[in-house]
């Protein structure tokens, strides 16, 4: 129970890795501030977190606004006095190859959405985490260590995120404020049917075998149990973590793996 009455700041709760994060920090009896686009998902994830013994404040949120982001700190200090943890968990994805891309904006667009939201959402509440000597989550990718095809540049948001917090990991250590970075493989959610395809539209479709790959649920527990004790990095699977050393002795394997892992969808 390390989030009991806990105030906890989280992007993306409106579904997926996100929504389990709700469900399960609420089970905890945390005070919730539930943000992303769609307002009506959002209100049902925060009601499910009453039912399940949490507390959930609402605000609707799109990331790639700063505004919006500096609201969502505003909203939350008003309603709970102070923040404790802030997860910067947002984000979107892209299923194409570089030389396919029709409109270079999607790449950019996929820039603002995992690495500006999170930056800006973590600048405003930098100064109320300080206070309480809070804990900052990243959710980042394993295409944030590794080069992934078919994400380029969904991979450089994440490495820039990556770059981003493991700095500021280093400012903020003195002040007592935790900066842990998730590093999830292959996730079952809807983020693989909403990842833009070459026409910068939501690809429409799962290519990945659902059922070989880690659930939400699983994902956000390993999420909330690495928080809770501060750790600095959570990678997820044993193919990345075995990645990680074949990476400095044989980054061509490393670039093989990833790409058997987008052709097999698992
Ligand atoms: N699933 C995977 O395989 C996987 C693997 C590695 C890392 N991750 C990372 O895990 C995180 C959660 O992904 P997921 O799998 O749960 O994806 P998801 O099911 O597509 O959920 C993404 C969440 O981000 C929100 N979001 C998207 N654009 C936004 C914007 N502009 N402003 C505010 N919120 C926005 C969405 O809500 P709205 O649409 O309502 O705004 C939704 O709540 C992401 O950062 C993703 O990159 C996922």
């Amino acid at each position: 129970m390390d989030f009991k009455k806990n105030v906890v700041v989280l992007t993306g709760a409106s579904t997926g890795i996100g929504e389990a994060l709700a469900h399960q920090l609420a089970e905890q009896g945390a005070w919730l501030v539930l943000a992303a686009r769609n307002a009506e998902k959002l209100e049902a994830v925060a009601a499910e977190c009453r039912e399940r013994g949490g507390r959930a404040l609402v605000v609707p949120t799109d990331v790639t606004i700063e505004d919006d982001c500096r609201e969502l700190i505003e909203r939350t200090v008003a309603e709970y006095g102070h923040i404790d943890t802030l997860i910067n968990n947002a984000g979107l994805s892209m299923w194409m190859k570089f030389e396919d891309v029709e409109d270079l904006a999607s790449l950019e667009y996929l820039m603002r959405v995992n690495y500006f939201g999170s930056m800006y959402c973590t600048y405003y509440a930098l100064p109320y985490l300080k206070i309480t000597r809070g804990r900052i989550v990243a959710v980042a990718s394993v295409a944030a260590r590794a080069g992934i095809p078919t994400r380029t540049g969904y991979s450089a948001a994440k490495h820039a995120m990556d770059g981003f917090f493991e700095s500021l990991r280093i400012e903020v250590a003195d002040a007592g404020v935790s900066v842990t970075i998730a590093y999830p493989d292959f996730v079952a959610s809807g983020m693989h049917t909403r990842s833009l395809g070459a026409d910068g539209k939501p690809l429409g479709h799962n290519p990945l075998q659902v059922d070989k790959i880690m659930t939400s649920e699983e994902c956000a527990r390993i999420i909330i149990k690495g928080a809770a004790e501060r750790k600095r990095q959570l990678i997820m699977s044993n193919r990345a973590r075995f990645g990680q050393w074949l990476k400095l002795i044989a980054p061509g394997m490393v670039d093989n793996i990833a790409k058997k892992a987008i052709e097999k969808g698992k």
